[in-house]
């Protein structure tokens, strides 16, 4: 089963290649939140590096699609390189791990500044230098041995006042986008909301009810519970009892702004995290169901969960996609264009190779084709 999200994956890229990305519906999960509610935290201790942009007002302003990959380290596990490897995790580069983008095909990135860098470079290369949104995504793959499999969507935060570039409706331009993704019921919506706000009124929240009326696709995640007022905790809330949540709530605790400009590690963040929900009074009792290695081991079940539960239909959609390309060359033979092949043959012979490569596992016969 776990094999399905990396078959997923590439047919996310075979109908990004042949520019047909809303073809299917696949199953992703987006991220949604306020401005500076902790998306980009919460992504980047689920990969456990430092690599989104950073700064003030929007920051993310094109879609990111980020598949993570997991990927055993290619070295023997003695004791030493056991160690060297750890050290290797709070460093900028490690051989072990490392960022492809579809915009730049082969070329491995093994420092995650330089993703970062380059993030922004093709935000930039869209959208202008100032500041403006665009829905055009931008698609990255990161191999690691510390992930699991999963695919994330980070989208825009929710703002309210434009600034340079941006345009006087900015809140309903980025809604649209936001909307966009999680109106899919494919979309598993990924709603952050801080805990020192008011949470019965999370933009967030609000927004994914909206898609999402029956609350069957969305997981709530309350970070910041490290600093909200004294004697005050949102455990009602994280137990379901205050927003029903069919996936449920799970709290976070990210790296503060002090926390980034120490240079914290990521690793050091995700064990004092751990610390934090086992020795706080309100949530000690649940701590085995908190902080970020709980989420994306859930995220990784949810997903698997969805991707089994719409496999029939991914499928005969592909079939049907194949006997409407084989009709099309039929009837109008091949019209080529620039590249040599029209979208209609290149679709054909992907989608043909896809499904024979991967008709086991789609139909459920062999969960362990490795990839
Ligand atoms: P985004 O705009 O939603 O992507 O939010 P960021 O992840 O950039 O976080 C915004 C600010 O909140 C940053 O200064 C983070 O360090 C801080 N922050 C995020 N999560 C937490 C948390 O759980 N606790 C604390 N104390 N600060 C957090
Ligand atoms: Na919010
Ligand atoms: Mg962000």
């Amino acid at each position: 089963m776990e094999k399905l999200i990396p078959i997923i994956n590439k047919l996310q890229d075979v109908f990004h290649n042949v520019g047909m990305l809303d073809t299917i519906d696949l199953p992703q999960i987006a991220v949604v939140g306020s401005q500076s509610s902790g998306k980009s935290s919460v992504l980047e201790n689920i990969v456990g590096r430092d690599f989104l942009p950073r700064g003030s007002g929007i920051v993310t302003r094109r879609p990111l699609v980020l598949q993570l990959i997991h990927h055993p380290a290619s070295k023997t596990k003695t004791a030493d390189a056991a160690k060297q490897e750890k050290k290797a995790q709070d460093n900028e580069t490690n051989e072990n791990e490392w960022g492809e983008f579809l915009h730049i095909p082969n070329k491995r990135f093994h420092n995650f500044a330089e993703i970062r860098d380059e993030i922004n470079l093709e935000t930039d290369r869209v959208t202008g230098k100032n500041k403006g949104i665009s829905p055009l995504p931008i698609h990255l793959k990161i191999y690691s041995p510390y992930v699991l499999n999963l695919t994330l969507i980070d989208l825009p935060g929710i703002t309210k006042v434009p600034v340079g570039d941006q345009p006087k409706d900015i809140e309903n331009q980025i809604r649209k986008m936001i909307v966009q993704y999680i109106s899919k019921p494919n979309c598993i919506i990924l709603a952050v909301t801080a805990a020192n706000t008011d949470i019965a009124n999370s933009d967030a929240l609000k927004l994914a009810r909206e898609q999402d009326k029956r609350g069957d696709r969305t997981v709530g995640v309350l970070t910041k519970l490290d600093i909200m007022d004294n004697g005050t905790d949102c455990l009602d809330v994280l137990q379901g009892k205050v927003i029903p949540l069919k996936l449920g709530f799970i709290g976070v605790v990210n790296r503060s702004q002090a926390d980034i400009h120490e240079s914290k590690a990521i690793r050091q963040a995700v064990e004092d995290e751990a610390k934090f929900f086992n020795n706080h009074p309100a949530y000690k009792n649940v701590s085995d169901r908190m902080g970020i290695p709980y989420l994306s081991k859930q995220l990784n079940l949810i997903l698997l969960n969805h991707i089994r539960h719409v496999l029939p239909e991914i499928k005969s959609k592909i079939a049907q996609l194949i006997a409407q390309a084989q009709q099309r060359l039929q009837e109008y033979g091949v019209p080529v264009n620039e590249g040599g092949m029209s979208n209609g043959a290149l679709l054909l012979s992907l989608l043909t190779k896809f499904s024979t490569d991967y008709v086991d596992v789609i139909d459920g016969r062999n969960t362990d084709l490795s990839t």
